[in-house]
């Protein structure tokens, strides 16, 4: 399998077509950004451990029954991946308060919340990615009300099987951010990438934070954080 032209170039990722209609080839970028893009940095490494922490991710959901658009990691920064229709929704999960949820509630960050939230936010650097609510996604026609349960109900399945794979090496899932497509059937399936990119992830233990806060908030070297739940997942270097 070769990659063709590059059909689209995100803050993380390119991503190419290939000689197949059905999938496309997702190139993992080392530039970091943050605050909607007004943070930047190239940080050499974070594409590896993004690809590596996504792929192992995606084939331990699989594992569990949940489908994604992941089919096999082609390189240390490189994966093929089922080609799908992005919903232009940002699925946020959030288990416990932090970021943007405390600030705009006044609620202490770490504070349990009393069950799993689901959020969508609007996939649009241009507008800041505003909140949305389920009537304004019906009116907007991003999703109908059948799809939306449809995410809602991926979500909340995803963050159970979740929840426990990191609470089995030692990390808390906070939070974390979900896209997902459509593909050429109409499923609706989980797309993008789950990294610490894209989760609040803390040691169970300290609350170190082991995810892009430490660039966010200039806590440390990024990539120390990474590679740490890289090797708790089991991480290798070697391709599959
Ligand atoms: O900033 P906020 O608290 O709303 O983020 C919630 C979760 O979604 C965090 O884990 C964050 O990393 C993730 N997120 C993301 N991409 C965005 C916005 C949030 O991955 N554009």
């Amino acid at each position: 399998m070769e990659k063709t032209v590059l059909l689209y170039e995100g803050k993380a990722k390119r991503i190419y077509g290939t000689e197949d209609e059905q999938t496309v080839w997702v190139e993992y970028k080392d530039s970091a950004t943050a605050f909607n893009g007004e943070k930047k940095a190239e940080i050499s490494g974070k594409g590896r451990l993004n690809n590596e922490i996504t792929s192992l991710l995606f084939s331990k959901l699989k594992e569990h029954g949940i489908e994604s658009h992941f089919i096999s990691r082609l390189s240390e920064t490189e994966q093929l991946v089922k080609r799908v229709k992005i919903i232009p929704l940002e699925v946020v999960v959030r288990n416990l308060a932090a970021g943007s949820f405390s600030k705009r509630f006044g609620i202490e960050e770490g504070t349990p919340l009393r069950k799993p939230l689901v959020e969508f936010y609007l996939k649009d650097d241009a507008l800041g990615d505003p909140l949305l609510t389920e009537g304004q996604i019906d009116v907007l026609e991003i999703a109908d009300e059948r799809e939306v349960e449809i995410l809602k109900t991926k979500a909340l399945e995803i963050n159970k099987v979740l929840i426990t794979f990191f609470k089995e090496i030692g990390v808390r899932l906070v939070d974390f951010k979900l896209e997902f497509g459509t593909d050429s059937e109409g499923n609706i399936i989980l797309a993008d990438e789950i990294s610490p990119d894209t989760c609040r992830l803390w040691d169970l233990e300290t609350n170190e934070k082991l995810d892009k806060d430490v660039f966010r908030r200039d806590l440390g070297v990024l990539t120390d954080a990474y590679q740490i739940i890289l090797e708790r997942l089991g991480g290798q270097t070697t391709c599959s």
